[in-house]
């Protein structure tokens, strides 16, 4: 077994279980905002994104989740007999406790969740394998509600082989934070002021806060909450903190309470800033430049100042954003994202393509005139349909091709004009339907061959004709090709 940390490379058997260690780990980055995202850098503020989205499990509860479980190994709650674990959570803590069980070889997670959690979520949580039960009333219950999902995962917890972390109630979930996340705030960042997190369990508020001030007792805490009666992913309101039995009023300074709006509408400013955070990130950034204006503004910026002048801040950043990217879309509304162009493609050219159904002017030439000697096995002879125009076909055509003039020769190359393909799709999905009497059901099981001016309407017509069942392929170049190709003077010679 061994763990590089210069290299990031973790092997043998215990390399998996190494990765999930931070103590085997570099910490996790710690990134200082560039003055574009900083508005109070011009005041000596220095803001550093502390991103526990980079966490094996890419979220900041894996810290916690671990803690829990070693802690229960050690303290014999979880032995060789554990099959199953148990957690009230609907996110980050129980999607930790699925992966981490897994390396601990711990088979089961069973996760109580909300019957308001989305399907988006429900599918996430079964993507990682965890065994749902849904149950009925509020969506975050109370610690002792003995209708809630905490109290009856408690419940469960006491059958034998079953263990229930409980994070709402575990000291190892913020003790997790007093063991790693605190102190590799302090090793990366001595001189820090303020130190910023949202709030939801209270763990990583409680554990980081209360490390960095014991080891510098001047660091000041800011708790982030949600706004009453609003909703971020992860953190909590007011009233809901007030049960939490962590020691979370002394690790805290200030409070702010923050919307779900500007949570999303940050986190997408630092995701197109290139820090990927989810949006209690942005809830816990929005908080802290909240306290930060109101220091400016009652002129008391200076308390927080260092000995070198500075006022160095950290923010938690919980989580990445990617399982809440239709949450962006309907919190922020269709403003917030650039509209897409040709929007008329999404309701025409819809059946499928295959590269298979492309035959070159020799392929072609051999397919007409000398089918039983084609090597692909088609083996047929072809129905060739001509889709030029009238009067290029009278000019000149393969003898017994049918021509279906759609009118196309002078139009655009569909493929890059929009307009174009919805005009042609169109003519000829309703060309092709299966009552027609040349294209219709006829044509079904029939090896077509399929000739345009250029080979791009040849090419839409294949993936209709083939959505239909019939045999179609196209040549490529279309007749301008095969000319090109020198060949169709000998198609002509065989006239
Ligand atoms: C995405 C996210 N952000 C923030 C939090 C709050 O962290 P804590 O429970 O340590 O207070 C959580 C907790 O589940 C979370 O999942």
């Amino acid at each position: 077994m061994t763990v590089d940390t210069q290299l990031n490379v973790f092997s043998g058997e215990e390399g998996l279980r190494d990765f999930y260690d931070p103590d085997k780990n570099l910490p996790v980055p710690l990134v200082e905002l560039p003055s574009r995202l900083n508005p109070f850098r011009e005041d000596g503020v220095r803001i550093y994104a502390k991103l526990m989205s980079h966490l094996p499990a890419t979220n900041v509860k894996s810290l916690p989740a671990l803690n829990m479980l070693l802690r229960a190994q050690e303290q014999g709650k979880v032995t060789s007999d554990t099959h199953t674990i148990v957690e009230f959570s609907s996110g980050s803590t129980v999607i930790s406790l699925g992966i981490l069980s897994r390396i601990m070889e711990i088979p089961n997670v069973k996760a109580i969740i909300s019957n308001k959690t989305s399907q988006i979520k429900l599918q996430l949580l079964r993507f990682f394998g965890l065994d749902l039960t849904l149950l009925g009333g509020p969506v975050q219950p109370e610690h002792l509600d003995p209708n809630g999902g905490i109290f009856v995962a408690n419940e469960w917890g006491e059958e034998s082989g079953v263990f229930n972390p409980d994070q709402y109630s575990n000291p190892e979930n913020y003790r997790a934070h007093m063991r790693w996340t605190g102190p590799q705030i302090y090793a990366q960042l001595p001189d820090i002021s303020v130190f910023a997190a949202s709030i939801g369990t209270a763990g990583t508020m409680t554990g980081t806060s209360l490390y960095l001030k014991k080891v510098k007792p001047s660091v000041v805490g800011l708790g982030v909450l949600t706004a009453p009666n609003d909703r971020v992913p992860g953190p909590r309101n007011y009233n809901m903190l007030l049960p939490v039995e962590f020691p979370w009023r002394q690790s805290l300074d200030f409070m702010e309470e923050v919307g779900s709006f500007l949570s999303y509408e940050k986190s997408l400013e630092l995701c197109r800033n290139g820090l990927l955070v989810g949006p209690s990130s942005g809830l816990a950034l929005v908080g802290l430049l909240n306290f930060l204006k109101k220091r400016k503004a009652e002129n008391s910026l200076d308390m927080l100042r260092n000995r070198d002048g500075e006022i160095p801040c950290v923010f938690i950043c919980c989580d990445q954003p990617f399982q809440y990217i239709h949450e962006y879309f309907d919190k922020l509304g269709h403003s917030y994202f650039l509209p897409i162009k040709n929007e008329e493609l999404f309701a025409t050219d819809l059946y499928p393509y295959n590269i298979d159904w492309e035959v070159t002017p020799e392929h072609a030439q051999q397919l007409v005139f000398s089918p039983n000697r084609d090597s692909s096995g088609l083996g047929k002879v072809p129905i060739i349909v001509d889709l030029r125009d009238q009067a290029n076909f009278k000019a000149s055509h393969i003898p017994g091709s049918r021509n279906l003039d759609i009118g196309a020769d002078t139009l655009p190359n569909p493929y890059k004009d929009p307009k174009t393909l919805v005009i042609l799709f169109d003519l000829l999905d309703t060309r092709f339907t299966a009552t027609d009497p040349e294209y219709g059901a006829a044509l079904r099981e029939k090896l077509v061959l399929l000739l345009s001016r250029d080979g791009n309407v040849a090419r839409l017509a294949s993936s209709i004709l083939r959505h239909r069942g019939v045999s179609a392929y196209y040549v490529i170049g279309g007749v301008d090709g095969w000319r090109a190709s020198g060949l169709w003077g000998s198609v002509r010679a065989q006239l």
